[in-house]
């Protein structure tokens, strides 16, 4: 037989039938438990209608209509690559039933099915077996017929089932059976039984002499050596009902725990984890997909905040909070610029608070404190939220307020070191964080190659007038962030870091040759240093 990875699961499952040495199937009911089993080792699975049903929460009456059976066969065969062997029952029906449901099997991928010689709607094996009316045997031999006249896969197993032991006929009628069905065309027999004991089934197996592969579910007879089985050569033994059994169990005690002791602390440490629940589902394969397939998939922009000063120019305002927890037309600064950076996709935020921290109080960010804010300057609180800087991040002051193509525009670079400079405000002789670039905006369509060659309060650097103001913005990505690393780590040995702002560390990666580029824009953002920002923050969030 070829091997597993290139063969159908109908032909998988026909080389563990006749395989020369006894091989072991692992019941399954649902997508999850299919795939347990084959993480397990087992090169097979049984899709009990027993465990089916009682994972619904009903009968092994036939109370589960064979559609959903097939619909639970699909999850079970996706979620596998092992093949299956469908308990199909009495075959939900007549010969016609039986033709419908090996062309669906078929379709569903799965590899073969067993019927049993009882009358639908049947009943399991081990209620009142003997009370159980058997198959006419030429009916159900026309249906083990029908149904490998209707399979388009010549590996697709049908193995018949006899129940003629479970229902007190003794073994020569069980053998009649058999051999019956085997002359429909009958890819193996199972033969089941109900006794603690294995004896009548050693009996049938000598006399049926594996004149087809035989099948045997020792659910009863469980405390029988395997070597027991193997002796008898048996080809498959189906452990029938045990990963249902095995759930029901931890399942019962977890709920009775929980509910006596109204708390989840013994039980955690005995279930297994939410992450190996993701695992199973196979949660890292869709992120890898994600990755691959789309634009939220890529690595996602994270930012840092830096808003760690009280505001010196906002009087007793910011006696109880920093100047970003100001209201602006009702809504926190701060607020404004969160929702600012999640419309832009960007859902990893962290601040870093200094003043009043406590009075900080905005959704969907994590606070990172830096609780040497009074005397320390903004690199320590960069400092501070160093662990969050990734290989793309933003790197902002909590003051702005900007329109969101702002962001956009930063977030199309593909540079290492990108800052924003508006143009607009160049003019403006009093600004702080003037921007001295390597060519003037051209306002023109298309975006310039532009390079940073100094922040500066300066009105006139190297005598030059300056090209803008810059807009206290970063976004440090791939080498970017080693060279960030690597500036900060060197300023911190300088006397004077706990002066140094965000300016310094731009000037000071510029010294040493790093390629800060630009993006120009034109007004469209303002940032909040005084009362007179704050009414224009008003009026610029309502427009
Ligand atoms: C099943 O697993 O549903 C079976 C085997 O049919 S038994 O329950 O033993 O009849
Ligand atoms: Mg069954």
């Amino acid at each position: 037989m070829a091997t597993q990875e290139s063969t159908t699961k109908a032909a998988a499952l026909r080389g563990l039938i006749e395989s020369k040495s006894t091989e072991f199937i692992m019941e399954a009911h649902n997508g999850l438990s299919a795939r347990i089993v084959e993480e397990a080792g087992f090169k097979g699975i049984w899709a009990s209608g027993l465990a089916m049903s009682a994972q619904h929460g009903v009968r092994d009456n036939n109370e589960l209509s064979w559609t959903q059976v097939v619909d639970s066969l699909e999850f079970m065969t996706d979620a596998t690559s092992i093949p299956i062997l469908l308990d199909g029952d009495t075959g939900y029906g007549d010969f016609n039933s039986m033709r419908r449901l090996v062309r669906k099997l078929e379709q569903r991928g799965v590899g073969g099915v067993c019927i049993e010689d009882k009358l639908f709607p049947k009943t399991n094996s081990f209620i009142q077996g003997e009370r159980q009316p058997l198959a006419n045997i030429d009916e159900f031999a026309g249906k083990i017929k029908a149904g490998k006249d209707s399979q388009a896969d010549p590996d697709f197993c049908i193995v018949a089932r006899v129940e003629a032991l479970i229902a007190g006929w003794g073994q020569d009628e069980a053998i009649k059976r058999a051999e019956a069905y085997h002359a429909a065309g009958a890819d193996a027999i199972l033969i089941h039984s109900k006794r603690s004991h294995p004896d009548e089934i050693l009996a049938f197996a000598e006399e049926w002499a594996n004149r087809l592969p035989l099948l045997i579910v020792p659910t009863k007879y469980y405390s029988t050596p395997t070597a027991v089985f193997r002796r008898a050569k048996i080809d498959v033994v189906i452990w029938a009902n045990h990963m249902m059994r095995s759930c029901i169990a931890a399942m019962q005690q977890t709920a009775r725990d929980i509910h006596e002791n109204r708390t989840l602390v013994n039980i955690e440490g005995r279930v297994a984890s939410v992450r190996e629940v993701f695992r199973l589902q196979g949660a890292e394969e869709l992120l890898e997909a994600e990755r691959r397939y789309t634009k939220a998939g890529a690595p996602q922009t994270k930012a840092v905040v830096l808003a760690a000063t009280r505001g010196d120019d906002f009087a007793s305002l910011t006696d109880d909070c920093p100047k970003v927890m100001l209201p602006v037309a009702g809504k926190p600064l701060l607020a404004r610029l969160v929702d600012s950076l999640k419309t832009a996709g960007i859902n990893e935020i962290n601040v870093v608070t200094g003043y009043k921290s406590e009075s900080v109080d905005v959704q969907g960010v994590v606070l990172v404190d830096n609780p040497d804010f009074a005397s320390s300057g903004e690199l320590t609180s960069l400092t501070c939220a160093m662990d969050s800087i990734a290989d793309d991040t933003l790197i902002l002051y909590g003051d702005l307020l900007f329109r969101d193509y702002v962001l956009s525009d930063l977030l199309e670079c593909p540079d290492d070191l990108t800052v924003v400079v508006d143009s607009a405000s160049a003019a403006d002789a009093g600004a702080a964080d003037l921007a001295y670039c390597s060519v003037a905006d051209d306002r023109g369509l298309y975006r310039q190659d532009v390079s940073l060659e100094r922040v500066s309060g300066e009105a006139l650097w190297q005598e030059r007038e300056p090209n803008g103001r810059w807009v206290g913005m970063i976004r440090v990505q791939k080498a970017g962030r080693e060279w960030l690393m690597a500036a900060l780590a060197e300023l911190k040995k300088r006397p004077d870091y706990d002066k140094l702002g965000i300016p310094d560390l731009l000037n000071y990666l510029v010294e040493q040759g790093r390629s800060i580029k630009v993006v120009y824009i034109h007004g469209n953002w303002l940032d909040v240093n005084s009362l007179d920002d704050l009414q224009r923050a008003r009026e610029f969030s309502v427009r």
